[in-house]
């Protein structure tokens, strides 16, 4: 019963001073101030665990499939490179030295498993920079990316720049905006060929509705 009482005791001592750390802003939030090794070693796992139990159930298409390849590798040059570089990008960025968790990079990228690889990228991981990406993106072109990353590893700068060249450019299906980082020789998505990927009657191309102006409120 002692022991009891002794543990209860000791719990709400360790709540209050959890509580005491977050109201008198003592936890550093600060992106430049790194976690203590051990609270880094416990959010890697869970992030890993949490990705892996979510992504035990994705299908895995051909990754093979040229068109995937062709399609990827212009997206990834568009919308991958600011933060996770490349053969023919391998100086840090702004966004590469700034973030915390650093972004891993290219040639990392292409040794992680594709099912887990499309999951973060479709869903990105929260407070990190890495962006759900599947909320602009069907999920055929973001296999396109992940079937890009496998051959990254060991891929010179004349290849990664020759498999950029010959892609459709940052395209899919719509809604594309430029957030710059990419190749700026590769084919800018407006006047880039249509990709074999983009659906016929693609919702996301057509211009948007002409918003009408509701003046009840003024
Ligand atoms: C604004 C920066 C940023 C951009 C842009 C970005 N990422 Fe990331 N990405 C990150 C960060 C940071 C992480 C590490 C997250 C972590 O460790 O919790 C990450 C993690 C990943 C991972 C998981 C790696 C692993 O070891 O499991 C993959 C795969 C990935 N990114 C692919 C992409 C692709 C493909 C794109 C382009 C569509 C992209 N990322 C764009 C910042 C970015």
């Amino acid at each position: 019963m002692k022991l009891l009482k002794t543990l209860f005791v000791l719990a709400l001592l360790a709540a209050a001073a959890a509580w005491a750390l977050v109201v008198t802003g003592t936890y550093d939030v600060a992106a430049d101030t790194p976690h203590w090794p051990a609270t880094y070693r416990v959010i890697e796992f869970a992030r890993t665990r949490s990705v892996a139990a979510r992504a035990a159930d994705v299908v895995v298409p051909d990754l093979d499939d040229p068109a995937l390849l062709r399609n990827g590798a212009g997206n990834y040059a568009a919308m991958c490179v600011s933060c996770h570089l490349s053969p023919a990008d391998q100086e840090e960025t702004e966004l590469s030295l700034g973030l915390y968790p650093r972004p891993p990079r290219w040639d990392a990228l292409g040794a992680v498993e594709p099912r887990i690889a499309f999951w973060t990228i479709k869903h990105g991981i929260k407070a990190s920079g890495m962006p759900a990406w599947g909320r602009s993106m069907d999920d055929r072109y973001l296999w396109g990316m992940v079937a890009f990353l496998r051959q990254l590893p060991g891929m010179s700068a004349e290849r990664y720049r020759a498999a950029i060249a010959a892609s459709p450019g940052h395209s899919h299906g719509g809604g594309e905006t430029d957030i710059g980082g990419g190749d700026p020789h590769a084919p800018q998505a407006a006047s880039a060929p249509r990709s074999s990927f983009e659906p016929v009657d693609d919702p996301m191309s057509a211009p948007a509705p002409a918003q009408e102006h509701d003046d009840h409120h003024h």
